[in-house]
């Protein structure tokens, strides 16, 4: 794959009062109700609001791991260090017309492409990582900004939550309060009995008490690291707005309340899987798929991933398990 030279371009305002971009051999505009992509052999148009949501967490996740699908035409997949666009790789019929589209970025300049699109294309009261029941509309003529919404950083903790020097994001006072949906979650701390001498040594706190005060949706977030194992619990309403197309196997525990799945061929699309995860239901979700999660409540979910960045790698030569349990 050669890397193209480019850069970022930005004109407008257009008639509705929002800036066009193009990188490479993409442009983007957006109107009232759509935002509108063309590549050299098509174009496409999404919901503005679906796309907004697709991009925030594309650019909070820094393109994540392996593919994401904004839906089944325009995606990004992440080389680590450098990123494709894409339209219509993933869709068969896409391909058997050849309308469909790649160009590879460095990963910098998509960024900057994309933050400066999520920054002049969200308007005041509209937050893309909100459930749509907790915040404003995305449509309409530009009004105003949220770039403290958009530039948000994912909550990382410094330590094990829970042990000294963690990120303390468990109590009113630090400006999250309890999610509606999660009332009922008991917010009691666990009571610790250490030997004496190990007082210091030994921490717990409560995750389900800690995952309540979560403001965002759809946005795992690392609260523990082992070597390469992270735990990303997350919490979850309404619709997971990309269809992540994995490049290993992470693991899903259903925390609380219900999600469904609906699993397809990474690839072509073709469906393979629904899975109807329920409180206490663990499931392993294989490498070679993609996926997209509905959430009819906000619920709570552990994602369970090897960080690895050898493991697409250990896949490709046969090291790595495309699924992890053969049952
Ligand atoms: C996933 O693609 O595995 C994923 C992404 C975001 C979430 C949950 C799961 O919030
Ligand atoms: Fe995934």
């Amino acid at each position: 794959m050669t890397m193209i030279e480019t850069t970022m371009t930005e004109t407008g305002p257009n008639a509705s009062g929002y800036k066009d971009f193009s990188i490479g051999g993409f442009t983007f505009s957006r109107d009232e109700y759509f935002a509108t992509i063309t590549w050299p052999t098509g174009s496409h148009q999404m919901d503005i609001g679906q796309w907004l949501r697709c991009v925030q967490r594309d650019v909070a996740w820094g393109f994540f791991y392996g593919i994401v699908n904004f839906d089944a035409v325009i995606g990004t997949m992440n080389h680590y260090g450098n990123v494709d666009m894409f339209a219509g790789r993933f869709n068969e019929a896409y391909r058997r017309a050849e309308v469909d589209y790649n160009e590879n970025f460095d990963h910098d300049e998509l960024m900057s492409c994309f933050t400066a699109m999520l920054s002049d294309w969200t308007n005041e009261g509209y937050d893309p990582f909100a459930a749509p029941m907790e915040t404003g509309s995305a449509y309409g003529p530009s009004r105003g900004e949220n770039d403290m919404a958009v530039t948000r950083k994912r909550v990382v903790a410094q330590r094990m939550v829970g042990v000294p020097g963690d990120e303390p994001i468990r109590s009113d006072e630090s400006g999250f309060p309890i999610n509606r949906g999660f009332a009922d979650v008991p917010q009691d701390e666990p009571v610790i009995s250490a030997e004496p001498g190990y007082e210091d040594q030994v921490c717990s706190f409560n995750l389900f008490a800690y995952l309540s005060r979560s403001d965002v949706t759809w946005n795992p977030s690392v609260v523990s690291a082992c070597k390469e194992s992270l735990y990303c619990p997350t919490t979850e309403e309404f619709i997971l707005p990309v269809i992540h197309g994995n490049d290993r196997v992470e693991w899903f525990v259903q925390l609380s309340d219900e999600i469904q799945w609906d699993v397809e061929d990474r690839d072509t699309g073709a469906k393979r899987a629904r899975v109807v995860m329920r409180a206490g239901d663990v499931a392993a979700m294989p490498a070679d798929i993609r996926h997209q999660g509905y959430a009819p409540k906000r619920s709570m979910l552990l994602v369970w991933e090897n960080g690895s960045p050898r493991i697409p790698e250990m896949i490709a030569n046969g090291e790595a398990p495309v699924h992890p349990v053969d049952f």
